[in-house]
């Protein structure tokens, strides 16, 4: 695992932005894997604004999200879908028919995830996959005791993800109950995970990823066996690393090659 521990959230956000932007200049074509959340909100802005100023081109892109919530329609202000529009699709240039987001309102889910993933592995499979983190380690929605090895599916989200999510719902009882998310598996299969973490309330969950146990009791612990994992930190967010001066002497010590 590579560990970038920068000052702030805003510092971190840019070199996750300028690794995303340097696929997309180098692959037109690539498949970007995209989370959602209030952690990846700056990383959006950053790259809405290369769009913008720099002509980032996303014509070419194409895009599949994480997960979605079962029942929410996609309009509804707080599905997934109305987040990705709200934050990146409605202010890049990447064409609607590339984009892929699962299906909340789908009648037949496990018909729908098989497609999901037929969808994956057509486009050739994911080049980066940009991730969050749950309090509890959740990676996607792969709430803990998630199988090592799962595939898009209906999950039922814990007490404490519904509590997390209660502000966008009007309170918890809003908060649907299940979701449809990527799996472990499937994440694993990307070419690359590149996940952000900020503030003090992740930084047990990140210690957990990184210096615990691969175990389904902390989904984000899968990412050990990743052979390219890069998580992009706020302070904050790594204040229980134990090894946290050698993660940032490792990033200091790069050969100029290896910068991003
Ligand atoms: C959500 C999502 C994850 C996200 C995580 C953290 O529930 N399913 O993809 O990474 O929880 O959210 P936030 O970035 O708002 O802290």
């Amino acid at each position: 695992m590579e560990i970038i521990i920068q000052p702030d959230s805003r510092q971190a956000s840019q070199i996750a932005a300028r690794i995303v932007a340097r696929l997309v200049r180098e692959k037109p074509h690539a498949v970007l894997g995209m989370a959602t959340g209030k952690t990846p909100l700056q990383l959006y802005r950053d790259l809405v604004l290369m769009h913008r100023e720099s002509g980032l081109d996303f014509g070419g892109i194409t895009s599949f999200n994480l997960d979605e919530y079962v029942g929410t329609p996609p309009a509804h202000p707080s599905s997934l879908h109305s987040y990705m529009w709200a934050h990146l699709f409605s202010h890049i240039n990447m064409p609607r028919e590339r984009i892929n987001i699962p299906d909340g309102l789908t009648a037949d889910i496990p018909a729908a995830c098989r497609k999901y993933e037929q969808a994956v592995r057509s486009a050739g499979g994911i080049d980066v996959q940009i991730l969050g983190i749950g309090t509890n380690g959740h990676i996607g929605y792969n709430e803990p005791s998630s199988s090592l090895s799962s595939r898009t599916r209906i999950k039922t989200l814990t007490e404490e993800s519904r509590l997390d999510a209660a502000a966008a719902f009007g309170g918890e009882e809003g908060v649907p109950t299940h979701v449809i998310t990527m799996g472990l598996g499937t994440i694993m299969e990307s070419k690359m995970c590149l996940l952000l973490a900020f503030g003090k309330k992740k930084a047990r969950a990140v210690a957990l990823t990184v210096e615990g146990p691969v175990t389904a009791m902390v989904p984000g612990s899968i990412l050990q066996m990743h052979p390219r994992a890069i998580l992009v930190l706020d302070k904050d967010a790594a204040s229980e690393l134990k090894m946290a001066d050698y993660y940032t002497w490792v990033h200091d010590h790069k050969p100029d090659w290896q910068k991003y």
